[in-house]
């Protein structure tokens, strides 16, 4: 068979391959991946099929149908994987932008009804084509960015009709547009309006008329905000353990503004990721690796503390030195993070979290493909993967982290096909 596509001539092929079978990278594991240099890869239609250095590449492949990219001896890469977002919204939030710059606090603005209620009555008040513009045009700027999967979260409908047509959106965006999209239920974002101050009967309303009717093949995963102002640790467990037993992955934002103990409550469930973690301990990251043997991912968002005008950062070199699975995303929202530059989450991962380039990189890709369950398909180079890579303006990887700010993106590639 014929290449359909090859890449010839990458300086440094970064391939984060080999954990599939096994598990996240971990410790010493995210900075030890393989790089190949003068290096190829080939791929048949969505596929990859071979790499390896150039002197090894079976010309008998390359024939006149096979579409030659010469890199150059620039860096090759897998599409990095964005597992964190809140795609699918109504509006924006700048008007809030100027409340934070005075100095108010992200928690006092959604307590006067701002923040994520106000993008909730955006969000309830736009129609399903302004909603599916917006997360396309969201999704054009990720792939831009050479992001070639997203999670995308609910959460902005906070009632039982409009959550399942945010989860629609996500789902119709995927379809019309070639970055994969991984929808996860976050109903339980905060309390619906029309539940003010009754946080338990608002879950039971969502287990009650929404979860029976998400079928989990199609969303994979339910999310829940436990923090002040959002959900209780009890009222966390309780939700979660239903939605596991309905069939459902699990994911918790916690510990972003106050240790409640929401990361150690999920990961003892067997969560997938456990999201922000800024306020969780090193203590705690160490008996989370202990007890689920390094299968939970803490899923690191370094841009919200930016944006938020926090001083606390996950502490991601503890973490990685305690055994516990890193990712970095950007977490994009209206809120806590309107940016989709994935290259400066990574950045100010390295700054603010003391993550090297090369774990910041596998934090990005592989780890971040594990935190959404799509460690078969993507996140590394590898035979049998799908054919999601980047061709970047760069020729070392520690220039990657370096350009702050930059998009290093020269060619983007999807299933196969040069974008
Ligand atoms: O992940 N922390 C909770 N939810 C989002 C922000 C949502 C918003 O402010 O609109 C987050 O940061
Ligand atoms: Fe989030």
């Amino acid at each position: 068979m014929p290449y359909s596509l090859l890449i010839r001539n990458c300086g440094q092929l970064l391939t984060m391959a080999g954990s599939a079978a096994r598990g996240p990278l971990t410790g010493a594991q995210m900075r030890d991946w393989p790089i190949l240099e003068n290096a190829f890869v080939a791929c048949e239609n969505d596929w990859v099929v071979a790499l390896g250095p150039m002197s090894e590449l079976l010309e008998t492949h390359v024939t006149a149908a096979t579409q030659v990219l010469d890199a150059g001896g620039r860096v090759v890469m897998p599409g990095l994987v964005e597992c964190h977002t809140h795609l699918v919204f109504g509006g924006n939030r700048a008007h809030e932008f100027q409340r934070k710059l005075q100095g108010e606090a992200y928690l006092d603005i959604l307590a006067s009804g701002g923040g994520i209620l106000s993008t909730v009555r955006a969000t309830r008040a736009a129609s399903d084509a302004e909603l599916l513009e917006n997360a396309l045009h969201h999704l054009a700027g990720f792939r831009c960015y050479g992001v070639t999967t997203v999670e995308a979260k609910s959460g902005y409908g906070l009632d039982a009709e409009t959550e399942l047509r945010l989860l629609r959106v996500a789902q119709e965006a995927g379809r019309r547009q070639p970055v994969r999209v991984v929808p996860t239920f976050l109903g339980a974002h905060v309390p619906g309006p029309e539940y003010k101050g009754r946080p338990a009967e608002y879950l039971d309303m969502l287990m009650q008329e929404v979860l029976p009717h998400l079928n989990p093949q199609e969303v994979p995963f339910v999310d829940i905000f436990c923090e002040e102002g959002a959900f209780s640790l009890a009222d966390a467990r309780r939700y979660l353990e239903q939605a596991q037993a309905m069939g459902f992955g699990l994911k918790i934002h916690a510990e972003q503004l106050h240790d409640l103990g929401g990361c150690e409550m999920a990961a003892a469930l067997g969560a997938v990721s456990i999201d922000h973690a800024d306020y969780l301990t090193p203590a705690a990251a160490a008996r989370i690796a202990t007890q689920t043997q390094g299968q939970t991912v803490a899923v690191l968002l370094p841009l919200v503390p930016l944006f938020l005008r926090q001083d606390r950062y996950a502490p991601g070199r503890a973490f990685i030195e305690a055994g516990l699975p890193v990712a970095v995303s950007t977490d994009f929202n209206p809120g806590s993070c309107p940016s989709k530059n994935l290259w400066l989450a990574l950045s100010m991962a390295c700054l603010k979290m003391g993550l090297t380039p090369r774990e910041a990189l596998a934090a990005a890709t592989i780890n971040a493909a594990w935190a959404i369950g799509q460690q078969q398909h993507c996140g590394s180079l590898e035979p049998g993967k799908r054919a999601d890579l980047l061709v970047l303006d760069v020729r070392h990887y520690e220039e990657i982290p370096y350009w702050l700010g930059e998009n290093p993106v020269r060619h983007v590639v999807i299933g196969g096909k040069l974008e």
